[in-house]
This record gives C-alpha cells, sequence and structure tokens, in this order.
C-alpha cells in the first residue's frame, strides 16, 4: 500500500529516530542561528559564502534578534505580521493578500494581528496567484500593504516579478515556507531569501516536519518582534504536546499496518477521542511557547537532506472521488489531499467565508487536484506510483 498522510514519508528508522531523539539546549541555539544564517540577512542571497567568518555569528547577531523558533508555523505569520505593523506602514484592518488556495492556519494568523485576508485567485492549472493578479488587485484595493507567496508544494513563483510589484507599490512580502523550505527560484536564489519576512511550518507533512512547530525571521532590519513578545521568555511545550510529537510517526506507521485490515478509521478515531494525536488544522497559534530541543536537533538533520523538488506531484482530474476510489482499490490511499478546499480544512471552510463567485480557478484547483508522494525512491515503490499515474491520466483535465 502506498499512503499520502499519517507520517508515511517517514521510513522505520526515521520512526525509531523521532521517538528517541535526545536533544539539548545548544540543539535548539544552533538551529536558531542557522536560521539567522541561512535567511536572516537582505545580503545573504547574493554573497559568496568564502567572504564570510563562517566561524563567527557576529555578522549575524543582528539577524539572530531578528529570529525566532515558535510553537507553530501560524504563530510566525503573526508576529510577522505583528512585526510589519509595528513599522506604522499597516494598520489594524488592512488587507493582507493570501493565496487563494491555501490553509486555515494562514487565515487565523492573518486575523489574530487584527489584519484582514484577501484571497488572490490562483491560475486555473496552478496552485498558486500570479503576480499579475497581485497587479491587478493593488489597482481596486488600496489597503492591501502585505502579500504572502506559498510556493505551494514546493513549485517556485515567478520571484522575479512579485519584487518588481512589492518594490514599485512599497508592500511587504511575506514568504510562508510550509511547503517550500530548501526550494529554489528560476533564478537560484534559495525561497525565504527574498522578502521581508519568512515564516515556516514544522506540522505534519511539511518540508521540514517534526510534527509541530515554527520559525519566525524578520529579514528587513526595519522590522522588529512586537514588545509584548520576548524570544527568551518563550516556554517549552507542555509535557503532553510533547509526547504528542514524539509518538505521532509510531501511531501513524500502526495506522497504515491496520489499513491492511480496514480497521484504521476507528483506531484514528480513538487516538482522537483520547488526544493522543491532534488534526495538524487544529495546531495552537500560541505566542507564549516554542518546541522541545528533540524537535530542534531533528530539524538541525533535516534540514541537511532538503531537496529542490516539489513536494508532492500534482494533477487535474475529473470525477475525483470516483479517481480516489478505484486508486484506493489498487493499493493507493491518497484521500488526504493538500487541499480540498479553496481554504482547508473543509470543516472550517464554511466560517472563512470565501468569495467564491469571483474565485472559479480556486475552486476549480481545490475541487480537482489530486496529489502523489515525492518520498519513495525505491524501485518497488517507483513501479506502484507508475500504476498510479496510470489510473490518474484516465481521469485527467489538461491545461
Ligand atoms: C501554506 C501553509 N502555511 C502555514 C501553515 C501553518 O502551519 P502550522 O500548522 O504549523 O501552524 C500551513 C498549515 O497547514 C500551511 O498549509
Amino acid at each position: 500500500m502506498l499512503f499520502l498522510g499519517l507520517a508515511s514519508n517517514y521510513s522505520a528508522k526515521d520512526i525509531l529516530s523521532h521517538a528517541l531523539t535526545l536533544g539539548s539546549d545548544k540543539d535548539y541555539q544552533t538551529l536558531e542561528e542557522v536560521f539567522a544564517r541561512k535567511y536572516g540577512t537582505q545580503e545573504e542571497s547574493t554573497k559568496p559564502t568564502k567572504n564570510r567568518d563562517k566561524s563567527s555569528l557576529s555578522p549575524y547577531t543582528d539577524a539572530l534578534d531578528r529570529t525566532s523558533i515558535v510553537y507553530s508555523g501560524r504563530t510566525a505569520i503573526f508576529l510577522a505580521l505583528e512585526a510589519m505593523k509595528s513599522t506604522k506602514k499597516v494598520k489594524n484592518g488592512d488587507h493582507v493578500l493570501v493565496n487563494g488556495f491555501t490553509c486555515k492556519a494562514v487565515v487565523e494568523a492573518i486575523q489574530k494581528a487584527g489584519l484582514v485576508p484577501v484571497f488572490a485567485e490562483v491560475e486555473k492549472f496552478s496552485p498558486d496567484y500570479t503576480p499579475e493578479t497581485l497587479e491587478s488587485l493593488l489597482k481596486k484595493d488600496k489597503k492591501i500593504k502585505i502579500f504572502i507567496i506559498q510556493n505551494s508544494f514546493g513549485i517556485p513563483v515567478d520571484v522575479i516579478k512579485f519584487e518588481k510589484i512589492k518594490k514599485k507599490h512599497g508592500l511587504f512580502m511575506l514568504e510562508d515556507l510550509a511547503h517550500c523550505a530548501g526550494r529554489k527560484y528560476s533564478d537560484g536564489r534559495e525561497i525565504g531569501t527574498v522578502g521581508d519576512a519568512t515564516c515556516l511550518s514544522f506540522g505534519k507533512g511539511k518540508a521540514l516536519d517534526v510534527i509541530n512547530g515554527g520559525a519566525v525571521i524578520l529579514r528587513n532590519p526595519s522590522l522588529s518582534f512586537p514588545d509584548s513578545f520576548k524570544k527568551e521568555n518563550l516556554k517549552k511545550p507542555k509535557i503532553a504536546d510533547s509526547m504528542r510529537a514524539g509518538w505521532y510517526p509510531v501511531f501513524g506507521a500502526i495506522a497504515r499496518g491496520l489499513a491492511h485490515v480496514h480497521l484504521e478509521k476507528p483506531f484514528l478515531a480513538l487516538l482522537l477521542k483520547f488526544r493522543w494525536i491532534e488534526r495538524s488544522a487544529d495546531t495552537r497559534l500560541d505566542p507564549t511557547r516554542t518546541i522541545t530541543n528533540w524537535q530542534a536537533k531533528l530539524i538541525l538533520k533535516k534540514l541537511k537532506n532538503l531537496k529542490n523538488s516539489p513536494l508532492r506531484e500534482i494533477y487535474f482530474v475529473k470525477n475525483r472521488e470516483i479517481c480516489l476510489e478505484e486508486l484506493k482499490k489498487h493499493g493507493f490511499r491518497l484521500e488526504e489531499l493538500w487541499y480540498d478546499t479553496p481554504v482547508a480544512p473543509k470543516r472550517y471552510y464554511k466560517s472563512v467565508k470565501f468569495p467564491e463567485k469571483s474565485h472559479k480557478n480556486s475552486i476549480f484547483v481545490a475541487n480537482s487536484i489530486i496529489n502523489l508522494p515525492t518520498w519513495y525512491s525505491d524501485k518497488k515503490h517507483k513501479k506502484e506510483l507508475a500504476l498510479a499515474r496510470k489510473i490518474i491520466k484516465k481521469y485527467e483535465i489538461k491545461d
């Protein structure tokens, strides 16, 4: 069987390492320094590495003050938006342009910061909006002060055009790296080294996955964290949260085993009932807590293995339910789509009041997208994936 969700990108070795890794304060500190170095300076993307003094962090101490590991990706976005507000160029009630194919977590962060999400319609066969869409929305909506680019599934957007618009209109650009940490734009710059703020999520299935967590790097030196936020005061997660994060891949492996006898659903329902697992979309926005040291140590390891390739393969199909059913009969469990409503998950979609009438492309993408995993690299799985593609082809809608 081949899976999309349930930590299926974890090998047996990963599961053990995830459950047994011990970390120290030093690992946590090193991770923050690595992020400050990697994303924290405006010059980072242009200066050749050999000219830098690698043994010293001194050129980055300033960047370090503008970098923090946090409890979740949405917390990172919230703090970046608060920092933008503290420049006085952005005020309560201003608009933040967000991809019209995203997670409720992003919307939650914008609203919590007292700002208003405006959804940018994606292109018909693309999971992201274009610079042209941004440009045309700016003509109608003078309250847009910030735009978020998502590079969905690790597929890079046209950043050069976005940068030009940002400069022309004096906007803030936030790079959300949930899908795309380690990936590169077409001009070779790494995603996260271009905008005013870079936000990472370490939630389930993300490019850097340790079940929960995030990081925020305020790249623009004019930004600073709000006075109410002091990274030195962040508390470690509650024991229950730490245990949930540690055990999740083990539960995922058990659920995958039970899927062979169709018992995974009651098992997962039980885990949810007793709060031994948590749905990804329900991670908290919590600016008072951070991640554990062992999670920081795991991220340090994972950072070394980031690939410049899409996080998932994407296709657009008609009759998706029937297609997924046929795939299931052949052992492909691809139901955990990313995302199946323009703002996912479905259970929160209504509350977002998504402007469906004017966003037909976003609806099309959310209704017809199908994902294949990209983390299976051995021969057997590659052969299986070829069969999945063959099935998908029968339903595929092409541009
Ligand atoms: C595009 C995107 N950005 C940010 C987040 C926030 O992640 P977190 O769950 O860590 O708050 C998500 C969550 O799914 C996401 O899909």
